[in-house]
């Protein structure tokens, strides 16, 4: 048993300056507007909670890799009116560097005004990647408490994450960080087998561990997305011009044979449905059928039959990545149908990765459908991994 986080309810807050660290890495389009607020509204109930109980906000954020420059493109500023409304309160936006004294008195105002402080984007200082123990040293010394609710960059060691801890007199859990660590403690610790790991999107390396960590025998993998395509691949399918990483060939290999009884364990596609470079229209093929020019964009009919006879015994259900390629809202049906398919099932299902939620929300799928949805990627495929998160062992 690893010892609880320390609770924000427990710390009183009536005056207190609250540095609440958030993951408001959140996509913005060409035009300025947010076309994804779930990382924010995830944060509300905690920054609520601060302004409910007299506590006076300081909120930091990452947006983007702009790799230690000021790059407008990743500023924070159209954040400024959105989160105003949601909050129903002002916020003062800080945009010059944190090391001034123009935090302080933003606090102030804030305080005395009944708003909050966002600070610009963290990543415009390269101190804050590399973990840079005077940075981290600054921003704690400008709270009486500081807050973690950016679970979904716990993974990283940086400034904001793992150093702040070391320095702020107080340090606790966000709500919805506690959440997603009970959450993915519960698959962990979990004794209710057998378990379904669903795993998609293009990327191998990130899948690995957590692969070799989840699985016992009787237990069960589907992969589709381009995943699928690497281990078909390694297993001595063409996939012609599909997206196949052929550096991670050996790899695929290796895990392959690890799975000893993999005609039950491993689920890969048996059939796909693929796209041509030139006009000609999508259709559904067995993977050994695949020609030149065709690429595998999605699972097929044989296949989603695999996974709804997998997912009908599951009793917990752990996904991450879409099923096909999603983003042009053209290959969804796959990531459809096993979406339908884990929502009406009765296992407990845990459904992250930010792929995965942006296809859910093309679709328009009601994401409380689900047991918990982790607004995590690489945070949660780590913290299955691991068991823990450095931001995570920071606050313990
Ligand atoms: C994420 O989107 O997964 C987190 O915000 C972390 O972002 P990063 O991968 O750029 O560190």
């Amino acid at each position: 048993m690893s010892t609880p986080l320390p609770d924000l309810r427990t710390i009183p807050l009536k005056g207190k300056r609250v540095l609440i660290r958030v993951d408001w890495n959140v996509p913005i389009n060409a035009q300025g507007v947010v076309t994804d607020d779930t990382r924010i509204r995830a944060s509300l109930p905690t920054l609520t909670y601060v302004l409910q109980e007299g506590g006076i906000p300081t909120i930091i954020t990452h947006l983007g890799r702009p790799e230690g420059k000021r790059e407008p493109a990743f500023s924070l500023a159209p954040l400024v009116p959105l989160v105003e409304s949601m909050l129903n309160r002002e916020v003062f936006f800080v945009e010059h560097d944190p090391r001034e004294d123009l935090l302080a008195i933003a606090s102030k105002t804030a305080g005395q005004e009944g708003g909050l402080v966002l600070l610009e984007n963290l990543r415009f200082h390269p101190e804050e990647e590399q973990g840079d123990a005077e940075f981290a040293r600054m921003l704690a010394a400008s709270c009486d408490v500081f807050v973690n609710e950016a679970f979904s960059a716990s993974h990283r060691t940086h400034a904001s994450i793992t150093g702040i801890p070391q320095f702020a007199p107080v340090s606790v859990a966000g709500f919805a960080f506690k959440e997603e660590v009970i959450a993915l403690t519960r698959v962990l610790e979990t004794k209710e087998h057998p378990m379904v790991l669903v795993l998609g999107g293009a990327k191998i390396d990130t899948k690995i561990g957590v692969i070799e960590r989840l699985i016992i025998p009787g237990d069960c993998f589907i992969m589709g997305g381009a995943l699928a395509n690497t281990f078909l691949e390694a297993r001595g399918y063409n996939m012609c011009d599909s997206l196949v990483q052929r550096d991670k060939l050996d790899v695929a290999k290796k895990i392959m044979d690890g799975i000893r009884h993999d005609h039950d364990v491993l689920i890969l596609p048996k059939d796909v449905v693929v796209g041509y470079s030139g006009d000609l229209p999508p259709k559904e093929v067995l993977v050994d059928t695949l020609c030149d020019g065709w690429s595998a964009f999605d699972i097929g009919t044989q296949t989603l039959a695999a996974c709804e006879r997998a997912l009908r015994h599951a009793k917990i259900i752990v996904w991450n990545g879409p099923l096909g390629l999603c983003k042009e809202g053209t290959f969804t049906e796959g990531t459809r149908q096993v979406a339908e398919m884990i929502a009406t099932s009765d296992a407990y299902s845990l459904v992250g990765g930010g792929d995965t939620l942006d296809a859910l929300k093309q679709l328009d799928f009601d994401l409380n459908r689900f047991s918990h949805v982790s607004t995590a990627g690489g945070a949660m495929l780590e913290f299955l991994e691991q068991g823990t998160l450095p931001g995570v062992d920071a606050l313990r």
